[in-house]
């Protein structure tokens, strides 16, 4: 696919058949993800594969609320065969940056302007979200509930110092979805609205 057509046609898609996803496509996106950029190539992430139905459903029953998950959001996004939860780790950076070629010894969190690993992290989803787009099939990044983070961390043995920063559903489409959540009621801002030339 032109990568055009990559951008364009990439959206947040909420509603899959239970169609498998061919495992060499999902390692592609993967791999994909590993060529995001990162703050002196730290490489501060980590990603948990859930690609079999018992994980999948783990996933679902440790980071659903009591009471939620019976809405039609729930029911397409419980379809997908697989799903990718990109965490960030905040030690890695320090450790990297306290290295004589960077030099920041102190280990000062003030050092940072805004959390590389969260950006770095949040980069390589967007590669995941292409990858599918690029591969024909349908993915969406979504939050997981801070109040379930520790029961999702008990359920897969997370490290403490890894955080996970949302999830990202990939399957085959189910039909043409038409165009969902907060999208279907707000419009993309245009360029001359974010855009400020020379100065703001
Ligand atoms: C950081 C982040 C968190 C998001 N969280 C959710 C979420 O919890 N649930 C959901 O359905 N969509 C979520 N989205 C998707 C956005 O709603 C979506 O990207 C936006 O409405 C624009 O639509 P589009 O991506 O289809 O173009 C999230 C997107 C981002 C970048």
């Amino acid at each position: 696919m032109e990568f055009q057509q990559v951008v364009d046609r990439r959206r947040m898609i909420r509603s899959y058949t239970d169609e498998p996803v061919d495992p060499a496509v999902v390692r592609r996106i993967l791999t994909n993800a590993l060529h995001a950029p990162s703050a002196g190539f730290s490489q501060g992430w980590a990603f948990l594969l859930l690609d079999s139905p018992d994980d999948v459903g783990r996933f679902w029953s440790s980071t659903t609320p009591a009471g939620e998950g019976a809405d039609a959001w729930s029911g397409g996004m419980v379809r997908a065969p697989v799903i990718v939860v990109p965490m960030s780790c905040k030690r890695e950076y320090i450790d990297r940056y306290a290295e004589g070629d960077k030099g920041w010894t102190d280990r000062d969190e003030s050092h940072w302007p805004v959390p590389y690993w969260d950006i770095d992290t949040g980069m390589a989803g967007l590669l995941i979200l292409l990858t599918a787009t690029d591969e024909g099939l349908g993915a969406c990044f979504f939050g997981i509930p801070p109040e379930m983070t520790e029961s999702f961390r008990a359920e897969f043995g997370v490290p403490a110092d890894y955080a996970p920063i949302g999830a990202v559903t990939i399957g085959h489409r189910a039909g043409a979805e038409p165009v969902t959540g907060s999208a279907a009621t707000r419009s993309r801002r245009p360029l001359g609205e974010v855009v400020h030339r020379s100065s703001w």
